[in-house]
């Protein structure tokens, strides 16, 4: 069955890159969880902005300069973040903050030079901001700025030391000067985030050589998609032979994953992702093996000597006697994954041939079998860890040549499936274990679920920041 599948694959035009392997939504739950955790952020942020200095005239004669402006204090309201599909994108807005400065002042008219402290308070300020999300030529995402609106409610200054009582009268005429620099200075700082986070991002890389022989390319395959509940992004998710990078003659096939909007997110993976790491592995001779007697356990009730064949192959321990064996075993195809509901199939159809070791180190061929094999496989969460357990579905042999006469196929087969399932018993073993969700500097997956369904795995989860320093500055 699998077969006339890869068959059917092979016949399809590679319009390569066409279809998303990996998908991940960003649903407004994990938004709002985003946003939470990012006004700690922020705030933490906004206390250690340093201001330019403001300088002036007032009344056209005397010149000003308020220097080293930072901020005191600064209560940060919890602003609202939704997604916004008009400008395709994000729409933050903050309204209502309040901050306290503190810097220098100095004056001068003429040849007279004064300077003191001033204490400002500015208050009510509304800043609205909407980022647009995109995809550029390499498939990096891209944020771009497309809007921003500041405005202050009021300021309030009171200038301390030198000769600022001569000041206070003219406090009124500072007012809306500072007033306007503040509006302006906000929104060049929130641009100013935005391209940092910009640059960020075009300096991602979206292609990983995972080691000599596998490469895992991730680019974006088209604009993000945004409408009012989510955030849908699309990657390649294809893994490459790292010397050749040659395309499989299979593509991703399109799927689309449950809408799961009590999860944070939501990550989908294509069986085309898994097929092309196959494909890569296969294409760089990784499936094949030697298996020689030191690798079967000293207990088995067969070991690899041409004098105990005599069950399988009766003419053996008469042609060759007393001999040790190596067995080639390889994959005659590329293995083949396939996910179906609750289940991942694994077609693979190998071949063993087998050698006798003469004494002086010749190998002598004695026969050849394809082995035909189908496994299943379930997948899920426990514990924060992804489990598995595979089984055998299906497994034949069938002779393709022999230099030693009559092969006994379905004692050998009874073997095989005997060593197969005893190897499995151990893998369960270490499968049930499991793997820890893969985790980041800055977040960890929690409450994760997982499903197989028809083409692609599904996983949603919810996410928890661990902020550190650091961030896109
Ligand atoms: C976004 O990706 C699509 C599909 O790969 C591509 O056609 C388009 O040119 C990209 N957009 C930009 C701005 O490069
Ligand atoms: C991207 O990959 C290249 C080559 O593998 C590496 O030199 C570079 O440091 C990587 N950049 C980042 C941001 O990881
Ligand atoms: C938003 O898009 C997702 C898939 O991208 C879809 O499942 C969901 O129903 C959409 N929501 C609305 C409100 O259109
Ligand atoms: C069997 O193979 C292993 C690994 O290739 C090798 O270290 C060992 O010497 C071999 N044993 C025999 C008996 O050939
Ligand atoms: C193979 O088995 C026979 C019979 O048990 C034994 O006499 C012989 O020493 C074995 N050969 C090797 C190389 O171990
Ligand atoms: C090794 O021994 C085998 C069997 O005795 C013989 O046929 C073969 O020619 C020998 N090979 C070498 C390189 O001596
Ligand atoms: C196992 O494979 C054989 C030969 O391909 C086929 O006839 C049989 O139906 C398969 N059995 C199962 C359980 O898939």
């Amino acid at each position: 069955m699998l077969q006339s599948v890869i068959v059917v694959l092979m016949l399809l035009p590679c319009v390569c890159g066409k279809n998303p392997a990996i998908q991940v939504t960003l649903n407004d739950k994990g938004l709002q969880y985003g946003k939470h955790a990012g006004t700690d952020w922020i705030q933490e942020k906004l206390e250690r902005v340093t201001f330019p200095d403001i300088t002036g005239d007032v009344l056209g004669f005397i010149h000003y300069t308020l220097t080293g402006t930072r901020v005191k204090q600064c209560d940060l309201p919890e602003p609202s973040v939704q997604f916004y599909p008009d400008a395709k994108g994000i729409k933050t807005s903050i309204s209502g903050l309040n901050i306290a400065l503190t810097g220098g002042w100095t004056t001068h008219c003429g040849i007279i030079h004064d300077g003191g402290s001033f204490d400002m308070a500015v208050f009510s300020v509304d800043v609205a901001s909407v980022v647009e999300l995109g995809n550029d030529t390499n498939g990096h995402l891209s944020v771009t700025s497309v809007k921003c609106d500041a405005q202050v409610g009021g300021v309030d200054v009171q200038f301390h030391g030198g000769a600022s009582w001569i000041f206070k009268p003219f406090v009124k005429y500072f007012k809306d000067r500072i007033s306007s620099e503040i509006q302006m200075n906000i929104c060049s700082n929130v641009k100013k985030i935005i391209e940092n986070l910009e640059q960020y991002l075009q300096a991602t890389n979206v292609s990983l050589d995972l080691d000599r022989v596998l490469t895992f390319d991730f680019p974006l395959t088209g604009s993000p998609d945004v409408n009012v509940s989510s955030l849908h992004l699309g990657f390649k998710g294809e893994f490459y032979n790292t010397k050749t990078h040659v395309e499989p003659p299979f593509e991703a096939q399109p799927f689309t994953m449950p809408d799961q909007q009590g999860y944070m997110l939501s990550v989908g993976l294509s069986e085309f992702t898994l097929n092309s790491a196959s494909y890569a592995l296969y294409s760089a001779g990784v499936f094949q093996a030697v298996i020689n007697d030191s690798m079967i356990p000293p207990g088995s009730p067969v070991h690899l000597n041409t004098s105990l064949m005599g069950p399988f192959v009766p003419e053996l321990p008469k042609m060759f006697p007393g001999l040790m064996m190596n067995l080639q075993v390889y994959a005659r195809e590329v293995p083949v994954f396939s996910f179906q509901p609750d289940a991942v199939k694994l077609s693979f159809q190998g071949a063993v041939k087998a050698f006798a070791i003469q004494r002086n180190g010749t190998q002598t061929p004695l026969f050849k079998l394809n082995v035909d094999s189908e496994f299943s496989s379930k997948v899920w969460i426990a514990g924060g860890r992804v489990k598995a357990s595979i089984s055998m579905d299906n497994l034949t042999l069938t002779l393709a040549g022999s230099e030693v006469g009559t092969v006994k196929i379905d004692a050998l087969e009874s073997l095989v499936k005997m060593g197969v399932k005893i190897a499995l018993v151990k893998l369960n073993n270490q499968l049930s274990e499991g793997i820890v969700l893969p985790r980041m500097k800055w977040a960890q997956l929690v409450n994760s679920v997982l499903k197989v369904e028809q083409g692609f795995i599904a996983l949603a989860s919810d996410a928890q920041v661990l902020l550190t320093d650091g961030g896109f500055d």
